[in-house]
């Protein structure tokens, strides 16, 4: 049901011309953005203050990215990272970091 309600969203973006979230793209801009060096390759952290993202719902990392973003969750390390993301990075970061299992 979950899954038939997730096609039925993605489609509503397609067709709505919304940002179309894209794994490979998010892959990329992980690594770019320097994501990588903190929350480790593939999600998984190596550094015991930095939490690892690998197994987060990509709704979780969409919204809390937003919330770092917009300053309504406060750390001065991710509210700096996020500040540089545009609305089509979170899109792609989510669609990535949700998709590590
Ligand atoms: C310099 C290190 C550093 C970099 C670079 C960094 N982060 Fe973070 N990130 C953190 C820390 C530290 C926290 C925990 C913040 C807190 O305690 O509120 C965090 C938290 C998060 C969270 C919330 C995790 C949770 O479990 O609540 C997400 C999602 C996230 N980062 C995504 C990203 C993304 C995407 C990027 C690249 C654009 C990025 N981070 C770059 C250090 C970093």
């Amino acid at each position: 049901m979950r899954f038939v309600l997730a096609c039925c969203y993605s489609l509503m973006l397609i067709f709505s011309g919304a940002v179309q979230a894209d794994v490979a793209a998010g892959q990329s801009t992980y690594a770019a953005k320097g994501c990588i060096g903190c929350h480790g390759p593939g999600g998984k952290s190596v550094i015991a203050t930095y939490p690892s993202l690998k197994g987060k719902q990509g709704d979780f990392v969409r919204k809390n990215l937003l919330d770092f973003r917009s300053g309504a969750r406060k750390n001065p390390v991710m509210n700096a990272m996020a500040a540089g993301l545009k609305d089509v990075d979170i899109e792609n970061l989510a669609a990535y970091i949700g998709s590590l299992k």
